[in-house]
């Protein structure tokens, strides 16, 4: 079975899967332009992020039997066109939840004091000790929409910071601890939201201009999502009006967005969509795909 690994993966992954039997070919830069003259020699593939795989692609790829995403999102995938013309599609649910929820906990401590703001300051020579007086965690509330694996483990972690935690998920059941509330109620009292559910045509745009006029006055938003299910452009301007106090995001509508414009705003943070980016993730990333894989290949011969 030939399978073609289109994005960065743990090498010790790779090597499981050609201990297994796999012929396996590494191509982690490949273009969109080179995937689709060489697909229609795979019967496999593996995938993170970067590389996208669309009907268009799909129909070029006569042999191909599987695809494993190496980390949550399916919406890079056709994933239903793929299952339609009995392509199993597979990922890896579980394995980058706590660094994610790591990554959003470390953004809300960083809204609350303005670590950013204030390094920037110490960096170009200033002691502003007054413009930073910041705000304690303890005793805020935190929303968080959608409550899967991701939103779970920031639950716990916020919980254990003593903050009270409501949740609003229509399909899930709450974890201990954690209150049960309408999106209304979340947007109206919460001090902190934290978005943790899929982009669908649902969600998309999901928090716009009305949804932030809802919003308590001084609220901080954190996206550890997906870019997309908060309106940019609103989200500015509530940024802009003082609706919104600061922001934190690892997740843009358009990626890579170099020179983005609320980057020009100083209660602005964020980073290049790197919430399953640790050692550790990669590593139980990698560790799954291989996994996964193997299984499919043994049950198949
Ligand atoms: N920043 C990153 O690098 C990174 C890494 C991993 C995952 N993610 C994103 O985080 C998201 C959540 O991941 P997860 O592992 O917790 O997924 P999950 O499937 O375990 O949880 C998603 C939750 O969202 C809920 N949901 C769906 N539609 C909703 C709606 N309209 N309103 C409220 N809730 C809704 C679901 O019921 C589910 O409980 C993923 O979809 C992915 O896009 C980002």
């Amino acid at each position: 079975m030939k399978i073609l690994v289109c994005d960065k993966t743990e090498a010790s992954a790779i090597e499981r899967m050609r201990q297994a039997g796999l012929t396996v070919d590494v191509r982690d830069d490949i273009t969109p332009e080179e995937l689709s003259v060489v697909i229609k020699d795979y019967d496999g593939m593996v995938v993170r992020s970067r590389t996208k795989v669309r009907a268009p692609l799909i129909d070029l790829a006569p042999n191909l039997k599987v695809i494993v995403r190496g980390g949550v999102g399916l919406d890079t995938i056709d994933a239903d066109y793929a299952r339609s013309k009995g392509i199993t599609v597979m990922n890896t649910p579980l394995s980058s939840s706590a660094s994610v929820a790591e990554l959003a906990i470390g953004f809300m401590f960083a809204l609350a004091r303005s670590i950013y703001a204030a390094t920037s300051s110490m960096k170009a020579g200033k002691w502003e000790k007054k413009k930073f007086e910041g705000d304690e965690i303890a005793g805020k509330t935190l929303g968080i929409v959608g409550i899967g694996n991701i939103g779970k483990e920031v639950a716990k972690r916020a919980r254990a910071l003593g903050m009270e935690v409501i949740a609003y998920d229509p399909y899930a059941s709450m974890p201990e601890g954690v209150k049960s509330v309408s999106l209304d109620e979340l947007l109206s009292s919460s001090d902190y939201i934290t978005f943790h559910l899929p982009l669908t045509e649902e969600t998309r745009n999901m928090i716009g201009v009305e949804a932030f006029a809802r919003m308590k006055p001084g609220v901080r938003i954190i996206n550890c999502a997906r870019g997309g299910i908060v309106d940019e452009d609103a989200l500015y301007d509530a940024l802009v009006s003082g609706r919104v106090a600061g922001a934190a995001l690892d997740v843009f509508a358009q990626e890579p967005c170099e020179g983005h414009r609320l980057f020009t705003l100083e209660q602005v943070i964020g980073s290049p969509h790197i919430g399953a980016a640790t050692h550790e993730a990669q590593k139980r990333i990698g560790a799954e795909v291989a996994d996964k894989l193997i299984e499919y290949y043994q049950r198949m011969r």
